[in-house]
């Protein structure tokens, strides 16, 4: 039993969505929350400034006591996983995109599957790769979706807002031409506008949450270390983001369905 948080991070609001499968899965887990809304959107950045972010989010983490890392971010794991593995050694380190990619190919039935994710992700190649090796006749119809993320930190979640309206109808396009019949969220931003992603792409597309895939892969590795917490008591909770506090709260909040101000602090890095 090990009762040291879960290290998790993202560019800002994004990873929340893991959390929330977190908590639904294993509430007795605590974490360590950071949202590195100073530097979001990650998905425009090169390699090289993630993998320095990924650093950098890592050390604050690990000054933090965290038994395990969750890569709630499909660029940064797009992009730096290999250098967060090498760099931390003695802690797992657990990433969306070999989990969501491993959900799509089980739910789909055609084998057209779509990817929305960030312009990094897309361009990595690594949603094509991961389902792939999984399945060799896969057709992956991969569509950069870069006005989401702003959209979403901005706090535009409405699927009847215009901006975002036009804009997922825009993206969701292609993969409609493309005939998917499941589409990866493959950015941890895109499930807090799940409805006016469902809006365009109908009801009988099946929307993989690739923050919250990751959490089983999270807590079997947990369980192959033996250090699960202690499942009778609440794990704690704390979040930070590196600026707009205020904004974080709100939109952080309403997404959970808690009032996060007395756990959210901003984090100096
Ligand atoms: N939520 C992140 C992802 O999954 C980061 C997106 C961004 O900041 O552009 O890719």
């Amino acid at each position: 039993m090990d009762t040291r948080p879960i290290g998790i991070f993202d560019s800002g609001l994004g990873g929340l969505t893991a959390v929330r499968a977190l908590i639904q899965a294993a509430p007795w887990e605590s974490f360590v929350y950071l949202g590195d809304t100073k530097n979001a959107p990650y998905g425009d950045k090169t390699p090289r400034e993630l993998v320095e972010l990924a650093r950098r989010n890592i050390r604050f983490l690990r000054a933090k006591g965290v038994k395990a890392l969750l890569v709630a971010c499909n660029t940064s794991t797009a992009t730096a996983m290999d250098s967060m593995r090498g760099e931390n050694p003695d802690l797992p380190v657990i990433g969306v995109i070999e989990p969501a990619a491993a959900a799509a190919v089980s739910v789909t039935e055609t084998g057209r599957i779509g990817v929305m994710a960030t312009a990094a992700t897309v361009h990595s190649g690594a949603y094509e790769r991961a389902i792939r090796r999984l399945s060799r006749s896969a057709e992956v119809t991969a569509v950069a979706c870069p006005k989401l993320v702003p959209l979403v930190e901005q706090g535009c979640t409405d699927p009847d807002d215009p901006a975002l309206r036009d804009a997922v109808q825009a993206y969701a396009a292609p993969l409609l031409a493309a005939g998917t019949d499941t589409v990866v969220l493959g950015c941890t931003h895109y499930p807090i506008v799940r409805r006016a992603i469902r809006a365009c792409l109908g009801p009988d597309t099946a929307l993989i949450d690739s923050g919250a895939a990751s959490v089983g892969a999270l807590l079997k590795a947990l369980e192959t270390r033996d250090a699960a917490a202690d499942m009778t008591a609440a794990g704690s909770r704390r979040f930070y983001c590196s600026a707009g506090r205020e904004r974080f709260v709100a939109v952080g909040s309403a997404f959970l369905g808690w009032d996060m101000d007395g756990q959210t602090e901003l984090a100096a890095l």
